[in-house]
């Protein structure tokens, strides 16, 4: 019988990591002899900690699992001084349960999930609380990137992708009026696809494909989308070059990556222009303090010609109080304001004084908002380039 090869494995000397991926399935013991020669050969060139990387591995059955811990034991009791790390995946939910029990017999073996705890703002974003913060901005995002979509691309009829979907409210708009063919949503946050999936069911919506993934190692296969998007979390993730690595690879030759990010120091208001402007170069400050960059938007252009894209397309526009019912923009910020004077600041310990006056700049931008002769704006940076052919 011949191997299943629809794996892949491969060593990086310089990280001293074996990385296999794809689906490991082989019938008989003979058939895993390739693999564990490779793993040997690379067991025996490091020192240290040898990294098993599985983040990516979909199936493994219990021919290829029992071949590697033999090899793992048989390589712990000839060397006690070298460590094993097994990285897997909560993506792969199954791969820590199956290899845990190997790391509580054999001492020097360690599993790490590594998406536990990837990305410093991780907490705040994928627990819930962001929720009524996306669900306000989409909605007053909409009437200008329903226009702007279109110039930057998106057509009927094609494959799109929305990576860091959040609760989903995009790919339902985007499904609704731009009629793709097809519509995959991605996120790392169990809570808002739940919230998502519910959302999608209330609106009669089958055909939007929601899924649970990590955007810097998504198990999608290269080149399948017309049409990438990814909004407003680039600047949320602490290596966004990872995530648009991945947005490149996803997305046909020819087609298009489209993302949004904001520039939070330039938010607006008049009148009490000045405390409002304090409240958001704090914001800026409280964001970098978490390692997210929430003033990205301008450095799209740059972002996109270093991940490979040619052909960049960069576009402003402001969300601001006029654009429909004022009190709309009022309650986004109320959102932001819950979220980033409440859980956000508290984490980073800030003072009650220092917390009083962050949260008038908000109040003052909603007065600003509601007010018959205010204005208030949120300048947001969409952007997009192609893929080479
Ligand atoms: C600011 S929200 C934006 C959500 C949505 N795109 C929107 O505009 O409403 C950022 C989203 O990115 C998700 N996210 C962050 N890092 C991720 C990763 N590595 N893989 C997948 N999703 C991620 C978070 O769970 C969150 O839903």
């Amino acid at each position: 019988m011949s191997i299943d090869r629809s794996y892949q494995a491969s060593f990086n000397e310089n990280n001293q990591e074996f990385v296999i991926a794809g689906k490991l399935r082989p019938q008989s013991e003979d058939e895993m002899r390739p693999l564990a020669e490779a793993l040997t050969n690379s067991l025996a060139q490091v020192r240290g900690t040898f990294y098993l990387n599985v983040k990516r591995l979909a199936r493994l059955n219990n021919v290829a699992f029992r071949a590697i811990t033999n090899l793992v034991s048989q390589v712990c009791d000839t060397r006690p001084e070298l460590k094993i790390e097994v990285v897997t995946s909560s993506v792969m939910g199954w791969s820590t349960r199956k290899f845990l029990p190997l790391a509580e017999r054999l001492p020097n073996v360690t599993v790490n999930e590594y998406d536990n705890d990837f990305y410093p703002g991780q907490s705040f974003l994928e627990e819930g609380g962001f929720i009524p913060i996306l669900r306000n901005q989409t909605k007053l995002t909409w009437r200008h990137e329903r226009h702007l979509l279109p110039r930057h691309g998106l057509k009927p009829g094609m494959t799109v992708a929305d990576i860091c979907c959040g609760i989903g409210d995009f790919a339902v708009l985007v499904q609704k009026e731009l009629k793709p063919s097809h519509i995959l949503a991605l996120d790392h946050s169990r809570t808002s696809l739940d919230y998502a999936r519910k959302v999608a069911a209330e609106f009669g919506i089958t055909d939007i494909e929601y899924v649970y993934g990590d955007a810097s190692e998504m198990v999608i296969e290269d080149n399948q989308f017309d049409f990438v998007t990814c909004r407003h979390s680039l600047q949320i993730f602490d290596r966004p070059e990872l995530i648009l690595k991945e947005l490149y690879r996803i997305c046909k030759p020819g087609g298009r990556v489209y993302i949004t990010n904001e520039k939070n120091s330039h938010c607006l208001g008049e009148p009490r222009g000045e405390s409002i402007q304090w409240t958001y170069t704090e914001v800026a400050k409280l964001f970098a303090d978490f390692k997210m960059d929430v003033e990205l938007g301008p450095k799209s252009r740059r972002y996109l010609a270093d991940a490979g894209f040619e052909d960049i397309l960069v576009d402003s526009f402001m969300v601001t109080n006029g654009d429909g019912d004022p009190q709309d923009f009022a309650n986004m910020i109320q959102a932001w304001e819950n979220v980033f004077a409440g859980e956000m600041a508290r984490d980073r310990g800030d003072s009650p004084e220092f917390i009083a006056r962050f949260r008038q700049g908000f109040q003052d931008q909603i007065y600003a908002a509601l007010h018959p002769k205010g204005y208030a704006g949120w300048p947001i940076w969409a952007a997009s380039a192609r893929k080479p052919t």
